[in-house]
């Protein structure tokens, strides 16, 4: 291949991605606030409580169904919002009660967990992060809109942008992994997919930012569990996705089931209107997460489900999901003087302002036309997206000797629960997708020469079809071995103990390990997993997530090298579960690491270290990077406000090495020498991703903002603090170069 050396044009790295930039927080506009008055004002205290109660619908086995009385709910105007009813033809009869039986005519909301893909099932969300490609995620949260707004819903309940470094947690795969600034800009990304270029476009649905919040750092990582940290780590490593979220205009916002503080979010003053309405400016509404209101007696916190609903409403939760406290008792709560009109009725005109700003009143059946979803679930060009986007998501964490991309020639043996598997492949939170539709690994390898063999199932402790494993593996030249997680033990409820392989699954990778043969494991799963023996034995290995309708064609890609992989991982892989939590950003502590001192903070069974860093991820080309040179030595930042570019920037240049051409994520983490608080050893404040031919180099540059270089600080105000600033450039959290600044 041609070799090209060249320093091409600068790239100018905005920390503020530019759909940060365009995008505002959510504001209705004086004529919509005109339309709510006049409704307002017409609607009874009932008919009010109807638009603030939002129930669930059953897809059974049969089909769709609606709960007893739900429908009668809807004709009284006492249920205002639908969930979990999606397909025109359902929406629409429903829809119609709305429109046609009740006294006002108000629609109905639909929501739905859109959370990657509606039938045209993307990479878990977890997986896409990986890609760390901004456009790549935004595009694929935009046909998830399309398809699920063409199947009449109007509201989806993501994107999720809960933090967590705590892989246990099996909601990781719901998220962006453990870091607040990616987690950030994808936040930011997924809204603006959701949204689409403006609400009440037919293709646009409602987003809805959750758990809001910190429900990613439940203790122990066991879901649902309690959430307790100082205000100042919150706000540092835990809140940043979700103001993200709202600046970019997202329009509802979900409480998450856990307390903060002490007090649950679904009754949190100071969540729901200190943070969010009155410091961030959200002007949206405010959705609790299933049943939250009632469980707020659970925590203990309330004696009774009246006096949940009293704290919901005096918090500022607009509306009630599931569990039916607003209907049965705001009524009452507001004849004994617990909550007033004025809070009712300002949570109602949240909810009517969205309905009038996604175009319901003027044509309440928008997202009901049956020909347009006919045309629009699986179209050709969202499945060509989404393994577009599935072969970025993939993480290529290992690769001895080069036994990857696979040649032509070869004689593969493709073993593993996982190999000729669909119905995993979708991974959980799938909309409505249908497995049948996803393409497995084996159909994605098809025409190569090849054998199959299962190996073992997905658990238990089968060993009976090791042999015949082995029998292909000894006639091959490479095995190519897919292990790793059944859909339903990573998501909601699933938190785990033990990360590993369920099963015999690593057993069998390693009696494959011992054939002599190359052997490529091909990870699926929604979580970091540790897997020391795999690590060590294997000749290479690909972290594949749960890449979704496209997984098969997508991981045939980049095993046979038409597309490079270029993944870096957004969550650190731990090389053992008593290191969790392990993730990048941790704090200085008084006594940092030393392999020559007992007395300073390590195991003494276990390196500090994970397996696989975040930021990490290989190529099947290499990269150098130069010394990043800073524009000036000394910065001066005083007077500069919050989110304006401070005088300095830092370049670096970057040059393929390699043979091939390939993607690599130029990573920037700054570290801030002596704060008045603890800052982390690092922290990512600005990626890259950029495409180099063999041997091009290419300048990078990063302007700093102010807000890279400040931090809630000990007078708990978030600001900078002159001093002298580390700023690391690299292709992984583990593996920068770096140059210091003064900043004064
Ligand atoms: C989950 C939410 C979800 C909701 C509605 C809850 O159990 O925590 O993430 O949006 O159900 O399906």
């Amino acid at each position: 291949m041609q070799s090209i050396k060249s320093l091409s044009t600068t790239v100018i790295v905005l920390l503020c991605c530019l759909t940060g930039l365009l995008a505002q927080p959510y504001r209705p506009s004086a004529a919509i606030n005109a339309r709510v008055e006049t409704l307002l004002s017409k609607m009874t205290l009932e008919e009010k409580i109807g638009q603030l109660t939002l129930y669930t619908t059953d897809w059974g086995s049969t089909g769709p169904t609606i709960r007893e009385g739900y429908k009668d709910d809807i004709r009284k105007g006492a249920c205002g919002n639908l969930f979990n009813s999606h397909s025109t033809a359902f929406v629409r009869e429903l829809q119609k009660v709305a429109v046609e039986e009740t006294r006002l005519k108000i629609p109905l909301l639909f929501g739905f967990d859109v959370i990657h893909g509606y039938k045209t099932i993307f990479p878990i969300p977890l997986g896409e992060a990986a890609s760390w490609d901004l456009e790549a995620i935004e595009k694929s949260a935009r046909v998830a809109s399309t398809e699920a707004s063409a199947a009449g819903l109007n509201w989806t309940f993501a994107p999720m942008v809960d933090i967590s470094r705590d892989p246990r947690w099996g909601r990781v795969m719901e998220g962006a992994g453990e870091d607040p600034y990616l987690g950030s800009r994808i936040a930011e990304a997924r809204v603006k997919g959701i949204q689409g270029k403006k609400l009440g476009d037919p293709d646009a649905m409602l987003a809805c930012v959750k758990h809001f919040a910190g429900y990613g750092a439940p203790m122990g990582g066991r879901d649902y569990n309690t959430v307790d940290m100082s205000e100042k780590y919150f706000r540092e490593f835990y809140l940043p996705p979700y103001q993200a979220a709202i600046n970019a205009g997202a329009a509802t916002v979900m409480t998450s089931f856990n307390d903060y503080d002490g007090i649950p979010a679904s009754g949190s003053k100071f969540l729901l209107d200190q943070i969010l309405r009155k410091e961030w400016g959200f002007e949206g509404f405010v959705v609790t997460d299933y049943t939250s209101i009632n469980e707020m007696v659970m925590h203990g916190v309330v004696a009774n489900d009246k006096e949940a609903g009293e704290l919901a409403l005096n918090a500022g939760v607009d509306m009630d999901m599931q569990g039916g406290i607003y209907q049965a008792y705001l009524k009452k709560s507001l004849q004994e003087g617990k909550v007033t009109q004025a809070q009712i009725d300002e949570a109602v005109r949240r909810v009517l302002r969205l309905k009038f700003e996604l175009g319901l009143f003027e044509d309440p059946y928008k997202f009901c036309n049956a020909e347009r979803e006919k045309n629009t679930l699986l179209a050709p060009a969202h499945r060509a997206a989404a393994r577009e986007v599935a072969r970025k998501s993939i993480v290529l964490l290992k690769n001895d000797q080069e036994v990857l991309p696979l040649k032509p020639s070869q004689k593969i043996a493709l073993i593993g629960p996982l190999a000729d598997n669909k119905t995993e492949l979708i991974g959980n939170w799938n909309g409505a997708g249908n497995f049948n539709d996803c393409v497995s690994l084996k159909e994605g390898l098809s025409g190569a020469n090849m054998q199959y063999a299962k190996g073992c199932e997905l658990d238990g402790a089968d060993r009976s079809g090791f042999q015949e494993a082995l029998r292909i593996a000894g006639q091959s030249d490479i095995i190519v071995v897919a292990v790793g997680e059944k859909a339903n033990i990573s998501g909601e409820a699933t938190s785990k103990t033990q990360i590993n392989l369920p099963g015999v699954q690593e057993e069998l990778v390693l009696e494959l390990c011992k054939t002599g043969k190359p052997v490529v494991v091909v990870l699926m799963n929604g979580r970091p997993v540790v897997i020391p023996g795999i690590a060590e034995k294997a000749n290479a290995i690909l972290e594949t997530w749960w890449l979704g309708t496209e997984a098969g064609n997508a991981i045939a890609d980049v095993l046979w090298g038409k597309y490079n992989p270029s993944g870096k991982l957004p969550m650190s892989f731990p090389r053992s579960e008593g290191q969790i939590p392990v993730f990048y950003n941790e704090k200085s502590t008084g006594r940092p690491f030393d392999p020559n001192s007992k007395w300073t903070s390590k195991y003494i069974d276990e390196s500090n270290s994970p397996q696989w860093p975040f930021g990490y991820g290989l190529s099947y080309t290499s990269f150098a990077y130069t010394t990043p040179k800073a524009s000036v030595e000394t910065a001066t930042t005083r007077g500069i406000p919050s989110g304006k570019q401070v005088k300095v920037w830092v370049s670096v240049t970057v040059s393929n090495t390699g043979k091939v051409a390939g993607e690599e994520v130029v990573q920037l983490y700054i570290r801030d020498l002596v704060g008045s608080t603890t800052r982390p050893v690092k922290a990512l404040k600005g990626f890259r991703k950029i495409m180099l031919q063999p041997g091009e180099s290419r300048e990078v540059r990063f302007d700093l903002t102010a807000d890279d270089l400040s931090f809630y600080r000990s007078d708990n105000t978030f600001g900078m603090e002159p001093g002298e600033f580390d700023i690391m450039v690299g292709g992984s959290s583990n593996d920068v170069k770096s140059v210091r600044i003064r900043v004064n």
